[in-house]
């Protein structure tokens, strides 16, 4: 039986962090055993906020190598840049025939950056879950492995599918969320405000690429608060994003135990927190060390983009060539 097809991305818009890590390449490395993987550093969709060139090429790079290090394995999956496959932006414009300017201007994301960054609502900001789509469709993907910010773009991918399925015949899967424990994990920042992110506080972000003081120096600054009063108190969701990040690192005997201090009032944060960024640092270390690594030798990860994309074009040229065929223009 053929493998069920897995496509997921990574926007190339700065340093990978916790949410990254543990919301999305965790999935990815747990899914390249069982699946058929496509997994891209999405560079088009960085473009909406108009990044150095400079800047651009170095973080695909550092995207590509922190994927690695966190044990994506090239041999099975194809690992590549967006922008090196032509078939997206084919899908793309496409599917934007599809889509409609009253449904895209409603989506969260959308209104967020409209308020946010008003000098710069371009086209490429409003059409984006069109391009994320055909991301996904161009390999006929089933499954999406993402955090559950990226929930509503998914239903939209699903929306544009069974449109194109509707007029033009059955062609495109619905692809549906992934996530190997059902939970979605969701990583807040440090500073209790929001979700962890590339963008927001760096200071209550832990970046993959931090080093061992700035872990911890993070992680002692994380907000907490004089502790609960009564026992099995409800958990502010600060501390509760705490406890997460330590179930997550740390063994699950010392997590039990500070939940049980916890419910019984005799929590004592200090400590709490030494312990977890302790336990971080030696989770995250082999990481940065592997990547870093990775970036010395450019050449090998050159090779390694070239092979994905390779093997990204081979599938989704299948595709246009089908979706073509279904829309009458197979000329040739
Ligand atoms: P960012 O929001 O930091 O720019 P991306 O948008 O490139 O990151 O997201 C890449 C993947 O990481 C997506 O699957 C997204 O759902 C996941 N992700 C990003 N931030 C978090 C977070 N704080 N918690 C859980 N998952 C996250
Ligand atoms: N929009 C996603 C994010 O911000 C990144 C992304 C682009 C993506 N294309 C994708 C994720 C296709 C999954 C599948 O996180």
């Amino acid at each position: 039986m053929s493998k069920e097809i897995v496509v997921s991305g990574i926007r190339s818009t700065g340093y990978l962090h916790l949410g990254n890590y543990f919301g999305a390449i965790q999935n990815y490395v747990l899914m390249q055993e069982n699946y058929e993987c496509y997994f891209f550093v999405a560079d088009y969709h960085a473009l909406t906020t108009h990044p150095d060139p400079k800047e651009l090429k170095s973080n695909v790079f550092r995207v590509a190598a922190e994927n690695i290090a966190s044990g994506l394995d090239p041999n099975k999956v194809a690992l590549f840049a967006q922008s090196d496959i032509p078939e997206i932006p084919e899908l793309y414009l496409m599917l934007n025939m599809l889509a409609y300017k009253g449904e895209l201007e409603k989506v969260p994301t959308f209104k967020e950056k409209v308020r946010n960054h008003t000098d710069n609502v371009n086209a490429g900001l409003l059409t984006y879950p069109v391009l994320m789509a055909a991301d996904i469709l161009v390999h006929r993907a089933a499954k999406v492995p993402v955090g559950k910010d990226q929930e509503q773009h998914l239903e939209m991918a699903r929306n544009f599918a069974e449109r194109f399925n509707n007029r033009y015949g059955d062609f495109f899967p619905e692809p549906q969320v992934f996530r190997f424990n059902n939970d979605a994990v969701k990583i807040m920042s440090l500073d209790g405000n929001g979700k962890m992110s590339k963008s927001e506080n760096v200071n209550a972000t832990i970046f993959l690429s931090d080093d061992d003081n700035t872990i911890r120096k993070k992680i002692m600054k994380a907000k907490t608060d004089a502790g609960p009063t009564e026992h099995n108190s409800e958990m502010p969701d600060y501390i509760q994003n705490l406890f997460l990040l330590m179930q997550l690192t740390s063994r699950p005997e010392v997590t039990e135990s500070f939940k049980n201090s916890f419910n019984t009032c005799t929590v004592r944060y200090g400590d709490m927190k030494k312990q977890l960024a302790e336990d971080m640092v030696a989770f995250l270390r082999p990481i940065r060390e592997k990547a870093a690594e990775l970036q010395k030798d450019e050449d090998a990860l050159r090779r390694i983009l070239k092979e994905g994309a390779d093997r990204g074009r081979a599938s989704s040229s299948k595709t246009i060539a089908g979706a073509r065929k279904l829309m009458g223009m197979n000329y040739y």
